[in-house]
């Protein structure tokens, strides 16, 4: 593409839509996305929702120069690694659930950061075999897996893009080299990290100013050092940042850490995409697919939504503590089953068909019908389907943070991206090198790799992925999406997407009101209730039925895009800055 031209195609997006009523049940916001931070809309032919603005609109930008879905994600990442520098990047990883217009056929990749060859299960404890301080872990070098994401952009353009792969490149180059305005959200997530931004040189001198001072919102930021590496994989392909210079630069920064990590070249070299089958549950007649093992994202929201499908939660409505007594308890279960048994299916066997199997989400579903909360949730026994005795399995443990971020297209001819991306914590392991942030995904592993003995599944091994939450989402009617969404949020990630999908289907209420209704989700013990929000009247119910309650932030980022008869709707959380761009 010309030099400039996405700009052009910037102006032609800011072109008023015209407001219609879709069966989704609401007028879309007619304005340029850039100008109001628009937060839904309705197209006809192709839809684009991202964290950003300036991120959607450089995928909307490919669609208008002939581009499709994937043209625009690649875009649309290249850009979110600027402008949203904290939540996804080269440095990290990706899941991606594709469904492919043309062969009718839904796929998924899986760009997940792999644990260095020089990783061990006690990467994450002390000498006396104790995990260590969460943060002591994630700042630095030693949380650092290798990158997939480069990868993932790479393999995914080269099977499906329909533009040059030189295309993609031109928002985020044009962006790096001329400066973007620093958005109040990074402003307020750096000036709340000043501490450990400023440990790293090149992260401080990139995040605050000389005297130590954050970047304030508005400020016109350059990255010149990004547009050198999107300059090298953009000649060179995705190996320029697997191989030399930068390969160099990513090892000495994870090595010469002050908390130094065992990445090495050959780490960096061997990494390999995964294209693995799309994991399906079942739910009120349609096909909820998602990314199975290393993410406990698909597995997880079906067996939530398996076990709710006997109840009636449509007759019970939002505002009854009896249903979200239903919703948490069916949580908790699904996280119990999470926490002992998925991980990375290349390294341990995971029950992954017998955690969906009806006969087993049946009876786990029983479990619901008393009228308290379970007093004690404990993982249940499914079928392997392994031939072999059942492993014995503890308990995991790893703290995920909220971070992350979710990009949902839909294009011209059908074909529906769902990809959630991320470098784990807000901005990651505070490492910079080329221009981005270096993840601390290893992270995600359990620190604990043993309990009385018995392993963890999801502990530290070398070339292993750590298990996600990562829920990129495309529901299938008869065969065919009707529906696209995900979110940030670390291991709130499940219950937003869960949420979402009861609010919409169960509750019948527009994706933007689905998306903007209370959060309320059940990880382990409590039931997690969003603060400032109307939810909080259902605490006391939540308590009489015996749950602990614990209110507080919930700030998800779901971006959705409903395919409907009448056309598609786009919504992006009112939460965050996200933007839908339809037409
Ligand atoms: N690091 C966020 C996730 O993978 O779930």
């Amino acid at each position: 593409m010309r030099r400039g031209g996405w700009l052009f195609a910037l102006v032609l997006a800011a072109t008023p839509l015209q407001a219609q009523q879709f069966s989704d049940g609401h007028a879309p916001e007619a304005a340029s996305a850039l100008a109001t931070g628009q937060k839904t809309a309705a197209g006809r032919d192709w839809m684009v929702t991202a964290a950003n603005p300036l991120a959607a609109e450089a995928g909307v930008a490919m669609l208008r120069a002939g581009g499709n879905a994937i043209d625009a994600m690649v875009a649309v990442q290249l850009v979110l690694g600027l402008v949203e520098p904290q939540s996804s990047g080269l440095g990290g990883g990706a899941f991606l659930v594709y469904w492919d217009a043309a062969a009718g056929t839904l796929t998924t990749f899986d760009g997940r950061e792999t644990a260095p060859r020089a990783a061990t299960p006690t990467l994450f404890q002390n000498a006396q075999g104790e995990p260590l301080a969460f943060m002591e872990a994630v700042i630095g070098g030693r949380s650092v897996g290798t990158p997939g994401t480069p990868a993932l952009l790479e393999t995914v353009h080269k099977r499906y893009g329909r533009l040059g792969w030189d295309a993609p490149f031109a928002p985020a180059l044009e962006l790096a080299e001329n400066g973007f305005a620093v958005s109040p959200r990074l402003a307020g997530l750096i000036a709340s990290d000043v501490a450990t931004l400023a440990r790293d040189p090149a992260t401080r001198a990139y995040f605050l100013d000389p005297a130590g001072a954050p970047l304030a919102e508005g400020t016109r930021l350059k990255n010149p050092a990004y547009a050198n590496t999107l300059r090298a994989l953009r000649e060179k392909g995705a190996g320029a940042f697997y191989e030399g210079a930068l390969a160099q630069g990513i090892v000495a920064a994870v090595r010469g850490s002050a908390n130094p990590g065992g990445l090495s070249l050959d780490d960096l070299r061997d990494y390999a995409v995964k294209e693995r089958p799309p994991v399906c549950g079942a739910y009120r007649g349609l096909n909820v697919c998602g990314m199975g093992p290393p993410s406990s994202g698909a597995l997880t929201l079906g067996q939530i939504l398996g076990l709710l499908e006997p109840y009636d939660l449509k007759a019970l409505g939002p505002a009854s503590p009896e249903a979200w007594r239903l919703i948490a308890d069916a949580s908790r279960l699904a996280f119990a089953d999470r926490e002992r048994y998925i991980a990375d299916t290349d390294f341990v066997p995971v029950p992954t068909k017998g955690l969906l199997a009806p006969d087993y989400l049946g009876a786990r579903a029983k479990l619901l019908a008393g009228d308290d909360a379970l007093p004690e949730v404990v993982a249940g026994m499914p079928r392997w389907d392994h031939a072999m005795a059942p492993p014995a399995r503890a308990d995991g443990a790893a703290p995920e943070l909220p971070s992350t971020t979710q990009i949902t297209i839909v294009d011209d001819d059908g074909n529906v991206v769902s990809m959630t991306s991320t470098i784990e914590a807000g901005f990651g392991s505070r490492l910079m090198v080329g221009g981005f942030l270096l993840n601390n995904e290893l992270t995600d592993f359990s620190f604990r790799s043993h309990r009385d003995g018995v392993p963890v599944a999801n502990r530290v091994e070398p070339g292993k992925r750590p298990r996600s939450s990562m829920a990129p989402t495309i529901v299938l009617k008869d065969g065919r999406p009707v529906l696209a969404l995900g979110s940030p949020g670390g291991s709130q990630i499940i219950g937003y997407v869960a949420k979402t999908l009861i609010a919409h289907l169960d509750w019948g209420m527009s994706l933007r009101d689905a998306i903007a209704a209370p959060n309320v989700l059940a990880r382990f013990d409590a039931v997690e209730i969003e603060a400032g929000t109307t939810a909080e009247a259902l605490a006391p119910g939540l308590s009489e039925l015996g749950f602990t309650v614990k209110t507080g932030p919930m700030t998800s980022g779901v971006q959705a895009v409903a395919i409907t008869p009448q056309g598609l709707v786009g919504a992006a959380d009112p939460r965050r800055e996200g933007v839908a761009i339809g037409e």
